[in-house]
């Protein structure tokens, strides 16, 4: 279902610093982050839909989806993969992009989406739910910011498990730098929430065995869980560096992508 945490705006050496977990049937078949053969879009791959879960443009323009957990899902839904590449795509302003998701949001099933262009120093939450209400579209406030699979900074026990964790980074180094692999273990945590603290939306065992910041559970259908663990750095010098560590047939591997942000060229509407 996904998990994000990021820092944005908040951190003297890095604009955003995000964190994200991926989780899918493992058997999906699915491309490692990469860059995209038909853009400037860096991220992994759904290769059902066509869609990602967290990706980066050349231009230092930024999206992450997480779903809603819901009892029911629409069937011929549009597939929400689909809105960050849109976003990434379109040059538009991420608030212009928001808007004009406003009359096609309720074809999806519930998504929280966050669009950044780190040029403008611009980051918007998206999300369609509550169901039959107007999409939301709220600008996101420098500082950490947690994604579960509720609204932005629902206090979920394994968000609030992540904060925790992340926390304790940011005290430990300070104004330094974080060494990546204590960011990529706190994303391996699998302590799960106890019964009081779960959201009660779907059956128990589900939401039991979906608690933990790192997922993994036994399905009829294949093995469901965290395939793709990703830190997404951004430096105060425009560099990136996207890093993951994935699920590839059974057998955990690990890399980085680095690039200079090149400056973009927004198209009409950026007040
Ligand atoms: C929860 O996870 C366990 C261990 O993977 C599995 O045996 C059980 O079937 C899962 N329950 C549900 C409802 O997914």
């Amino acid at each position: 279902m996904c998990i994000a945490l990021f820092l944005w705006q908040a951190h003297p050496l890095y604009p955003l610093l995000l964190l994200n977990n991926r989780d899918e049937y493992h058997n999906r078949p699915t491309k490692p982050m990469q860059w995209w053969e038909d853009s400037d879009i860096v991220g992994g791959r759904d290769e059902v839909a066509g869609g990602t879960w967290l990706a980066c443009s050349r231009e230092g323009r930024v999206a992450c989806l997480t779903n809603v957990l819901e009892l029911r899902s629409l069937p011929e839904a549009k597939s929400r993969g689909d809105l960050p590449v849109s976003f990434l795509k379109s040059g538009k302003h991420p608030k212009e992009f928001a808007e004009s998701l406003k009359t096609e949001a309720h074809y999806y099933n519930g998504f929280n989406l966050i669009v950044a262009d780190i040029g403008s120093k611009s980051m918007v939450y998206i999300s369609n739910r509550p169901k039959g209400q107007p999409i939301t579209i709220e600008e996101v406030t420098p500082g950490l910011h947690v994604l579960s699979n509720a609204k932005l900074d629902s206090p979920w026990h394994k968000a609030q498990l992540l904060e925790i964790g992340f926390k304790e980074q940011l005290a430990k180094y300070g104004e330094d730098e974080i060494p990546l692999k204590n960011l990529i273990q706190i994303m391996k945590d699998k302590t799960k929430a106890e019964e009081s603290q779960l959201p009660h939306i779907c059956s128990h065992d589900w939401e039991l065995n979906l608690s933990s910041i790192f997922v993994e559970i036994e399905t009829p259908l294949g093995l469901y869980g965290t395939r793709s663990s990703a830190a997404l750095i951004v430096t105060s010098s425009e560099d990136v560096s996207f890093f993951e560590a994935y699920l590839d047939d059974g057998e955990w591997k690990e890399h980085v992508v680095d690039f200079h942000i090149q400056k973009l060229k927004l198209t009409k509407g950026h007040a």
